[in-house]
């Protein structure tokens, strides 16, 4: 196929490339891959000898939504340096670029390949024959795809031959269902994504009991333009239509019953489109005491299985912990991602490749999610932090590929139960200290748990709110988020919580019960009496590049894990908790603690938080 002829390297272009490669933070690694293609600078260098061949033609002939492809390619020129770009839609031309204003003529790439591999990728005589092959995974997502061989490396891209396309047998079809708790106990939320527009189907779903009747739910839909965007990549070479994302509500859901579903699409013709079958077993009742599993990590991002955009290493352990989690599903009840969610960074079609990447587990447990610096920052949009994080997506595709039981989606603090457990989720991204509208919720939320019925209290945000002793925060001085636990030390001990989480530092660190500070108890394996304060945890460590730790032990840090991991929290009753972490390469616990709790210990007084007495009797 031949490109089109057009081809402009604007001035003002190159700004698209100045904020496309966002500075390394406190959290480390945010880089996102596709960032290094210097996409704004490609030139036309069509080399008829030269071609790339896709097959099969066809993918998801049995219905299948993801699909290995193998492409086959010749260079009579070759480097080690050309390299394979994989575009979708396939005609990745100017005609779907917009410029940002009428003066300025956009390039022939304007936008960014879904992903890309080296030539020489396990093709060792390519610089000798320009020979290649390579096998590729795509998934559906909507578009059709093209594979187009570059020479030049990425910073000088020469486009040299297209391959034939690609396309899914229904690109459209109904894909990548998303659990989440909704806004009551008996309430869950099923978001997926679809190429079918409300003109053009009406969305819905299928479920109930398993093997019993089943109901109908209609689904609302929600998409979004490149205008939602904030800047650029997102704006500009990053830009990739996010299709529909359909959100169905399953109401009056009985406890821990075993439900199935499927998703629909009713076109206007009558017929049904259908994805396949899942199921879920509902929450239990709050307050109910029986055995509950929930994991817990932040900073996952995704890879790529067939190696691609892995060159710099760029979240090496999203996979592994992907795959633990799901060969664990049958043993946890719910996953919550505190932020740094897929690292798309404005390069919107890593979304669909990061819903893919977790369908086993989103698709069975309800997926709660987080909003961390590269889902929300950006300058001038009323994040907290101004700085380039989110590669221009301000927020926008997180709140909508994700629900959450929050009163405002994009302000994304939330408050939710499981059974006897009470989660609460803030927002790092938006200011939370005294005085601000999410300093109300996060004591609302801790303040209106029924302790004897929820035991469990659990705080979690994704930049370190409260105790971190990585290299970046010790250099700061602060080893914290600045301003953090200064402003709600007091909440977390006058509401006695058990637990707090963070993300955004990419490693694992346990406290010991710390308050102002300074340990209120000695760390421990098992704690059992009173509350004394809370134990911090950092459990950023999913996936994305490691973050070091200061070269000197803290007084109150008790154990670090300079490694890829995730928390499980096991509620067996509404005394005992059990709390395991474990590394994603082999599954196993490498730090552990237990607590036993009475709730005439919940009621007990410790360190300020003391309830008031009255000397009347
Ligand atoms: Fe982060």
């Amino acid at each position: 196929m031949r490109a089109p002829l057009l081809l402009w390297a604007a001035a003002t272009w190159l700004a698209v490339s100045a904020v496309a490669h966002p500075g390394r933070r406190g959290g480390g690694g945010g880089e996102q891959p596709l960032s290094r293609i210097a996409v704004e600078s490609a030139v036309l260098a069509v080399d008829d000898a030269a071609h790339v061949r896709a097959s099969p033609l066809v993918l998801g002939l049995k219905g299948e939504s993801s699909e290995w492809v193998d492409v086959e390619f010749f260079h009579p020129d070759p480097s080690s340096d050309d390299w394979i770009g994989v575009f979708s839609p396939a005609d990745f031309s100017a005609a779907i670029c917009e410029p940002e204003n009428p003066r300025q003529s956009p390039p022939v790439l304007c936008s960014a390949p879904i992903k890309y591999q080296f030539a020489t990728f396990k093709n060792d005589g390519y610089n000798k024959t320009g020979k290649g092959y390579l096998k590729l995974q795509l998934i559906n997502q909507r578009g059709d795809f093209s594979f187009a061989l570059f020479s030049g490396g990425l910073l000088k891209p020469k486009l040299i031959a297209v391959s034939n396309k690609v396309a899914f047998a229904n690109p459209k079809a109904p894909v990548y269902p998303r659990l989440a708790q909704g806004k009551s106990w008996n309430e869950m939320t099923v978001t997926w994504t679809s190429g079918y527009d409300i003109t053009e189907a009406v969305p819905f779903v299928e479920w109930g009991e398993k093997g019993g009747r089943r109901f109908l739910a209609p689904a609302g839909t929600l998409t979004f333009d490149r205008n939602s965007m904030c800047g650029a990549p997102a704006r500009t070479v990053g830009w990739r239509h996010p299709g529909y994302i359909h959100t169905s509500y399953l109401k009056d859901l009985w406890p821990d019953s075993r439900y199935t579903y499927r998703l629909g699409h009713r076109l206007m013709n009558g017929t049904r489109v259908w994805s396949k079958s899942y199921s879920f077993r509902a929450s239990p009742y709050p307050g109910q005491d029986s055995l509950q599993r929930v994991v817990i990590f932040g900073d996952m991002g995704k890879a790529e299985a067939d190696g691609s955009n892995e060159f710099n290493n760029f979240q090496p352990g999203s996979l592994n912990t992907t795959y633990q989690i799901t060969s664990d599903i049958e043993n946890i009840d719910m996953v919550v991602h505190i932020g740094d969610i897929c690292y798309a960074n404005g390069y919107l079609s890593q979304w669909d490749q990061f819903t893919a990447q977790i369908e086993p587990i989103a698709s069975t447990v309800p997926y709660m999610v987080g909003s961390g610096n590269h889902e929300r920052d950006w300058p001038g949009t009323g994040s907290f932090y101004g700085n380039l994080d989110s590669g221009g997506e301000c927020g926008v595709p997180a709140q909508t590929v994700f629900y959450t039981p929050a009163e405002n989606r994009a302000k994304f603090w939330y408050a939710t139960d499981y059974g006897m457990f009470r989660f609460c989720v803030a927002h790092t991204e938006e200011d939370w200290r005294p005085g601000t509208e999410q300093y109300r919720f996060i004591e609302r939320c801790l303040s209106s748990v029924d302790r004897q019925k929820q035991p469990w209290l659990v705080f979690l945000a994704h930049r370190v709110l409260g105790y971190s002793s990585c290299a970046y925060y010790e250099s700061e001085g602060t080893f914290e988020e600045p301003m953090g636990r200064e402003a709600l030390q007091e909440l977390w001990q006058k509401y006695k919580v058990d637990l707090a989480f963070y993300g955004h530092v990419h490693s694992y660190e346990r406290t010991c019960p710390v308050y102002q500070s300074q340990c209120v108890v000695d760390a421990s394996d098992h704690y059992s009496g009173p509350f004394q304060a809370t134990t911090h945890v950092v459990v950023g460590g999913a996936g994305a590049s490691l973050s070091e730790f200061a070269a000197s032990k803290i007084q109150w840090s008790h154990f670090t894990d300079f490694d890829h991991g995730f928390v499980k929290l096991t509620a067996f009753n509404h005394s005992s908790l059990l709390f395991e972490y474990k590394k994603s390469r082999d599954g196993n616990v490498y730090d552990r603690f237990t607590i036993s709790r009475d709730y005439r210990d919940v009621l007990a007084c410790s360190v300020d938080n003391c309830p008031r007495t009255t000397l009347a009797s």
